[in-house]
Parts: C-alpha cells; structure tokens; sequence
C-alpha cells in the first residue's frame, strides 16, 4: 500500500517536473518596448524563434529594423529543409529582396535611408503566388513569387541569412543594427491592417509570431534592450 502510495506519488511528481521543464524550455516573452541589438558583424550571433505552424499558404511579416549597413545583409531568414530561402528577408544594396521558397522578388526604388527606423511589412499567398513589400506605409509592387505552400521543419533566424536549414552563416551577410516588433500571421493582412502596423496604432498581434509573446533562443552577442523612444 505505502508502495504504492509513493509510486503514484513520485510518478505524479515526475510528470509535474517534466511539465516545468518543457513549459520552462518554452515560456514566452513580452518584448513590447524591447528590441533586439545586434552590435557587431558575426558569422554566428542571431536570435532564432520558435514557432508551432509549420505549413504555410500564405502569411505576412511585419517588424522594424534601424541600421547604417551600406552592404547587404538578412533581416528574416526561415528556412525549411529542401528551401535555405524558405522566406527572407533580405536588403541588396539598392532594394529589397522577398524570397519565398528560392524565389527573388526584387523591389526597387522603396524610400529608403540609414540611421531611421524602418516599419516593413510583407505578404505572400500561395494561390495568387503574390509578393508584396510595405516600407514605412508605402506599397510595392505586387510580384510573382511561389505558387507552393512552405513546409516545415521550420527554423527562424533574425540576424543571419541562412544558407543552409540552420546554418551557413556569413558574416557579411549579417545584420547590424537594431529590430522590434516582429510580428507574423498565417495570411495575408489587408492594407488598412498593414497602415495601422506601420503608424503603431492598434493593430491585432501576430497569430504565429507575437512581439508581446516570443519564444527564442538568443546565440552569441544580441541584447535585448528598451526601445529608446520612450521616457520613464
Ligand atoms: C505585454 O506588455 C504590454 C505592456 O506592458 C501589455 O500592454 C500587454 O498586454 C502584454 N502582452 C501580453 C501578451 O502579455
């Protein structure tokens, strides 16, 4: 009897710290008013996020990022096993490049300036194939892209372009510089949803990736730091 007492008690009390430590390994932050710092050009400092959905026919990104890189370098780099372009996110030296699944969509001439805050915002749907990049409320213009749904497993880096599912960092395409309130949702936000992002009005959280909610894993040198557009 006291046997068994102890045995459905300790099994009780192994599943209780299995449950601690997996929702320990998982437990969201609330990075409202924060954003991340990458200070220095790496091949490997960047933050990798989690996230549960891991098929997509459409989405949008949102996040903004201030730098005073004049090379390239990767904001957003999924990449999922057959595709290291899952979707980037990416700023060649005169525009900006949307990848989904390996395929470029360049869009050119977007107002673009050093030592600012940047609002960026991009969707894509599989069933029109469309890509479409937001900067600072300003529409692009809607380009052909993958006609295919993205298929995980999925791994997330900000910081980094990943050449490979997790890997082949170069330091020459890392981003240095400071990025908040990335968001993303499993289709595609109407342009009003996309306006009241950019103008930091009330606008409906990410419903896969959540600013005020972010599971991650910080690698190397990236601190999470207040926003520096706010007395307190
Ligand atoms: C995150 O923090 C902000 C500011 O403190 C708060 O308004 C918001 O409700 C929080 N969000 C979540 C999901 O906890």
């Amino acid at each position: 009897m006291t046997c068994m007492v102890f045995f459905v008690c300790s099994l009780y009390q192994m599943l209780l710290f299995l449950l601690l430590v997996t929702s320990c390994a998982a437990i969201p932050q609330n990075l409202s008013e924060k954003m991340f710092t990458f200070p220095e050009a790496t091949g490997t400092a960047h933050a990798k996020l989690t996230i549960l959905k891991q098929d997509f026919n459409a989405l949008t990104v949102c996040f903004r990022f201030f730098t005073d890189l004049s090379r390239e370098y990767a904001l957003f780099s999924l990449a999922v096993p057959s595709f290291d372009n899952g979707l980037l996110f990416y700023k060649n030296l005169n525009s900006f490049a949307v990848s989904v699944r390996n395929t470029d969509s360049s869009f050119e001439g977007l107002d673009f300036k050093l030592n600012k805050w940047h609002s960026v915002c991009g969707t894509w749907s599989a069933a029109s194939g469309l890509a479409q990049l937001w900067l600072n409320g300003e529409p692009s213009s809607r380009k052909l892209s993958s006609t295919s749904n993205i298929n995980g497993p999925i791994i997330i880096a900000l910081g980094q372009d990943q050449d490979s599912h997790g890997g082949d960092f170069q330091a020459k395409q890392s981003f240095v510089g400071m990025m908040s309130d990335l968001h993303m949702w499993d289709y595609t936000l109407s342009p009003c949803e996309i306006r009241k992002y950019m103008n930091d009005r009330s606008y409906a959280n990410g419903n896969v990736l959540n600013w005020n909610s972010l599971e991650f894993q910080i690698k190397g040198r990236v601190l999470i730091e207040n926003k520096q557009n706010t007395c307190q």
